[in-house]
Parts: C-alpha cells; sequence; structure tokens
C-alpha cells in the first residue's frame, strides 16, 4: 500500500514539473509565472482541485511518443475566487510550448461543460504556440472542439480569456469568443500570423509587439479588453472583475458589503458642468462619485475613449455604466465608441447587469471616414443593444443629449425605466448654432437677427424641460443628490421582469 501511495506521489510530483527545471527556469526569465503558479495566485488558498493531471497525448508521429508529459500542456480544474465556484484552465507554456493537441483540447472541453452544467464561469489562462504540429489535422480538430463549446457557453456562463505569453494562429480564436480578454503587458502578443509570415505575403517589417502586443490590442484593434503590467497584478485585477459578475445567466450578480451611504450627498456635482457648453468635463468624476467607495471596473479603458463602459457597484450591486465622455471627441458618438458599448450593453444584458447610461452626447462624429466605415451600420448596433435589453435601465442626462444619439444612450423610447436630467441638460435635435442656421438660412448675413434666433432656441430647447414635459424625463434631479436617486431606482426596479417576443435569435446588424 505504501508503495502505491509512493508511486502516486512520485507521478503527481512529474506532473508539477511540467517540461522540467530548466524550462520553468526559462519561464520565470522571461517575467512569467509558470501555470501553476498563476492558478495559486488567480484562486483563494488551497481552493484548486485539478483534473486530468494524467492525461497524455496519444501522437506517434515525429518520434512524440518519446515526449510525453503528463498533463499534455494544460493544467484544468476549478477552485474559487472569494469564495465563488470558477472553472480554470492554464496552458503549461513548459510542455511543447503550451501547444494544442487533440487531448489538451479535451481536457479543456471537459472543464468547459463541468461550467455549463453547474452553472460558473471559465477563466482561460493562455500562453500557447497554437496548434500542435507534430499533431496536424487532430489538433485543428481540437481546437474547432473548443470553439464551439465557447459558442455553446456564450451567455451561459461568464468567459474570461487572460493571454499571459505568446498566443498565435488558433489560439486566439477560442480568446476573440469569450466575453472578456485580458493582456500582461511586454510578455504576452496575439495574432493570426506571425511577423514572419506577414513579412513574406505583405513584405511588412513589424516586431511580435506591435503586431500583437498588449498596447496593439487594447488601443488600436479593442481585441482586448484591458492590460496589466505583470502576471501577478493581471490575476489579482481579474479576481476583483470576477467579484463584479454573477456565475450565470440564471443567477443575479453577487451583493456585496458596502461602506458608502446610498444617501450621500456630492456637492461638488452642482459645479461639474462649465457655463460654456463646449467646455468639456470628466465624466470619469460623475461615475465615481455616484458609485460604491468610487470604485470602477474600466472596460476597454485605452479603446474608443469618447465612450467609457465599466462595472460599479451601487449598494453592493453590480450596475454596468455606459458613459459619454466630454473629453474626447466632445462624447461623440462614432464607429469605435458605439462598437464599444454595444458590446458591453449584451454583456450586461446576457448576464442580468443592470446598466446605468450617463449622457452628454452632441450626436454621431459627421465625415466620410464614418460614413465609408459604416457608422450607419455600427451606430445601429448599440441602438439594438439598448432596444433588446430587459435588465434595469436607468439613464440620466447631465448636459447634451442631441438627435438620433438622444434616442440612442437608453432613451425612454428604447424602454428606459427611469430616465432622469440634471437641470443643465440640453435635449434638441441638435445644438442651437446649427439649428439656427439651418432654419433661417436667409438671415445668415445679419449677426444680430441670426444672435436673437440663437438665443430663442436655447430658451427652448437648452433645458431637460420640453422633454420632461412630454413625460421622456421621469424627474430633474439635483447633481448632488444623483447617487442617492440612482440608488433608489435601481432599487426600486429589483423585481423588474420584462421579456422580448419569442425568437430563435435575433438578427444584430454586424
Ligand atoms: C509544437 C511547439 C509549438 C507548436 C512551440 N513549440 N510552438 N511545439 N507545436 N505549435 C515548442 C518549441 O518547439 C519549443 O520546444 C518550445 O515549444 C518553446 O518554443 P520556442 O520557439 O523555443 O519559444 P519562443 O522562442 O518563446 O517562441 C514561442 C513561439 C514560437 C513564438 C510561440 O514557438 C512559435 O512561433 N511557435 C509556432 C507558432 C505557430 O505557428 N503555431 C501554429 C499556428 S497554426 P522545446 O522542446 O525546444 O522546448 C494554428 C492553426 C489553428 O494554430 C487554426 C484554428 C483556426
Amino acid at each position: 500500500m505504501h508503495d502505491i501511495l509512493e508511486q502516486l506521489e512520485a507521478r503527481r510530483d512529474e506532473a508539477h514539473l511540467g517540461g522540467g527545471e530548466k524550462r520553468i527556469a526559462a519561464q520565470h526569465s522571461k517575467g512569467k509565472l509558470t501555470a501553476r503558479e498563476r492558478l495559486e495566485v488567480l484562486l483563494d488558498e488551497g481552493s484548486f482541485e485539478e483534473y486530468d493531471t494524467f492525461v497524455t497525448h496519444r501522437c506517434t508521429d515525429f518520434g512524440m511518443e518519446a515526449n510525453k508529459i503528463p498533463g499534455d500542456g494544460v493544467v484544468t480544474g476549478w477552485g474559487t475566487i472569494n469564495g465563488r465556484l470558477v472553472y480554470v484552465y492554464a496552458q503549461d507554456f513548459t510542455v511543447l510550448g503550451g501547444s494544442l493537441s487533440e487531448t489538451h483540447a479535451a481536457k479543456i472541453c471537459k472543464i468547459m461543460d463541468m461550467a455549463m452544467k453547474n452553472g460558473a464561469p471559465v477563466i482561460g489562462l493562455n500562453d500557447s504556440g497554437g496548434a500542435r504540429i507534430q499533431e496536424g489535422v487532430a489538433s485543428l480538430g481540437g481546437y474547432a472542439d473548443v470553439f464551439q463549446k465557447n459558442v455553446l457557453a456564450s451567455g451561459v456562463v461568464p468567459q474570461i480569456s487572460v493571454i499571459m505569453g505568446p498566443c498565435a494562429g488558433g489560439a486566439v480564436y477560442s480568446p476573440a469568443m469569450t466575453d472578456f480578454i485580458f493582456m500582461v503587458r511586454d510578455t504576452s502578443y496575439m495574432f493570426v500570423t506571425g511577423p514572419d509570415v506577414v513579412k513574406t505575403v505583405t513584405n511588412e517589417i513589424v516586431t511580435a509587439e506591435e503586431l500583437g502586443g498588449a498596447k496593439t490590442h487594447t488601443s488600436k484593434s479593442s481585441v482586448a479588453d484591458g492590460a496589466f503590467d505583470n502576471d501577478v497584478e493581471t490575476l489579482r485585477q481579474m479576481r476583483r472583475l470576477y467579484d463584479f459578475l454573477p456565475l450565470n445567466n440564471r443567477e443575479k450578480a453577487p451583493v456585496r458589503p458596502f461602506f458608502d451611504s446610498p444617501d450621500r450627498i456630492e456637492p461638488s456635482l452642482n459645479t461639474l458642468i462649465p457655463d460654456n457648453p463646449n467646455q468639456p468635463y470628466d465624466m470619469q468624476e460623475v461615475i465615481r462619485k455616484v458609485a460604491d467607495e468610487g470604485d470602477f471596473f474600466e472596460i476597454q479603458a485605452d479603446y474608443a475613449k469618447n465612450v467609457l463602459t465599466g462595472f460599479v457597484r451601487m449598494e453592493g450591486q453590480t450596475v454596468g455604466v455606459v458613459a459619454n465622455q466630454p473629453l474626447v471627441l466632445a462624447g461623440c458618438l462614432d464607429i469605435n465608441s458605439s462598437r464599444k458599448a454595444a458590446r458591453f450593453v449584451r454583456f450586461c444584458d446576457a448576464f442580468s447587469i443592470p446598466i446605468l447610461t450617463l449622457v452628454d452626447v452632441p450626436g454621431f462624429l459627421p465625415g466620410t471616414s464614418q460614413e465609408f466605415g459604416g457608422v450607419i451600420k455600427h451606430g445601429a448596433k448599440l441602438l439594438f443593444a439598448y432596444g433588446e435589453a430587459t435588465v434595469p435601465k436607468v439613464t440620466l442626462i447631465t448636459r447634451k443629449a442631441y438627435g438620433g444619439a438622444y434616442d440612442v444612450m437608453a432613451s425612454k423610447h428604447l424602454r428606459g425605466d427611469v430616465n432622469y436630467a440634471w437641470p443643465t441638460a440640453e435635449i434638441a435635435v441638435m445644438g442651437a448654432k446649427g439649428a439656427v442656421e439651418i432654419l433661417y438660412r436667409s438671415e445668415l448675413d445679419n449677426a444680430d437677427k441670426i444672435a436673437a434666433r440663437t438665443a430663442d432656441y436655447e430658451d427652448r430647447f437648452a433645458n431637460p424641460f420640453v422633454a420632461a414635459e412630454k413625460g421622456f424625463i421621469d424627474d430633474v434631479i439635483l447633481p448632488s443628490e444623483t447617487r442617492k436617486r440612482l440608488c433608489r431606482a435601481f432599487a426600486m426596479l429589483r423585481g423588474k421582469t420584462l421579456e422580448n417576443p419569442w425568437k430563435k435569435h435575433d438578427n444584430l446588424p454586424l
């Protein structure tokens, strides 16, 4: 008996050594942790239960039968984050570069099946050279099996991908189908084809970092939702994000203890809006001043900065925030910001997270590049996302809500549940100057007349009361009381039920 126990220990130790001391040292020398070390940081201490530790590949080509390492390059199982169940996989770069074989894929699929059956999210720590070259089509099949699971799990359990090393070829498409992708600066990159292939095909010379590093994907391509400085910081931030999310699409997000009075008055908000309507201010300030303890987990902070998206809590409950940012492009909606916000709204709706929309938008950004780029279709994504969302929707117009963008930003007409405005709100088809130039074109050479017409238009529309008279705005609120009013609105909406008509699925303007 004793021997058998020792044998088990020896086999486990062998598996834990992955690709061996030398390769572990190489991983460390790049500033990267090993797969198991990463799981230790991500999960609650002692909570990890590993499965399939002894799985090996079945490949016999290219001398592979002599190159079998238990676990086959991915560590899988489950654990807890602040006491809540989570399924995890962590690719082990020390084993054949974390490359994906048939059995490696089967291990990932197994825990994804468990996640769907038992209703808990999946976090994947990716560090892989892509399809296992020696296995050929078997590894391609393995990838497709994982992709199919990603699709079926989408909207059932939250899926988070963390990119912690190279992710090439097939390795990028599974993350791309998950809800969020986060990267580690300087040590991770993602691309479908690497710099060498790019050079051969297009003659472009580009480094791996430029082609697919964290900066590229968080600020240019929008493939990634955020990046952090190193493995430990990234994994700690994933724990923070996890606390905002529900376990699955049938449960609500957890309610966390809060130490911030819902009645907190913020006098500074009474003077936040500048006298000059063209002067910007920072919408982040509004978000942080209404959130519990000022805590805001921003999603896609470096991309399309004219709209802000992320999670806060109000009275301990998770709320998804979408907010125009007047500091960038005057807060206009454009192609990128519409796509960014639409995806966020759809995530919130899929997982029963109420949405707070803060509006200061002068309209859609004009220009040929926007029109040629399909702003009509991309803007429609956001419109569609808000229109189909059945979660509680609370909207606050702080200043401008002009034109189509007024409609889009969770207006009453798109089933906004509670629509508030500050007294500084201006709700109109367009700004006074533009309106007068169209309505009174014949008077344009008479500056006095135009000034009087502009003042007239401003008197009529540069306020929230025309909309409030029609019931499009439920109340005009004091900025200083915003937190209290929003908390009360979300509390009132906690029992909301609303269903869309039955359909197989909708046809979002992609
Ligand atoms: C098998 C692989 C491998 C792979 C790396 N290794 N990638 N083994 N299949 N795909 C092995 C290496 O042989 C090496 O083994 C160890 O992993 C570490 O690799 P290095 O090259 O030494 O590391 P590094 O210099 O850090 O470079 C990492 C890398 C590079 C950039 C990922 O290895 C690389 O370019 N790999 C190939 C990437 C690729 O083209 N993959 C196929 C994509 S096609 P030893 O024994 O020396 O430690 C694809 C199709 C799927 O994925 C499509 C589905 C839609």
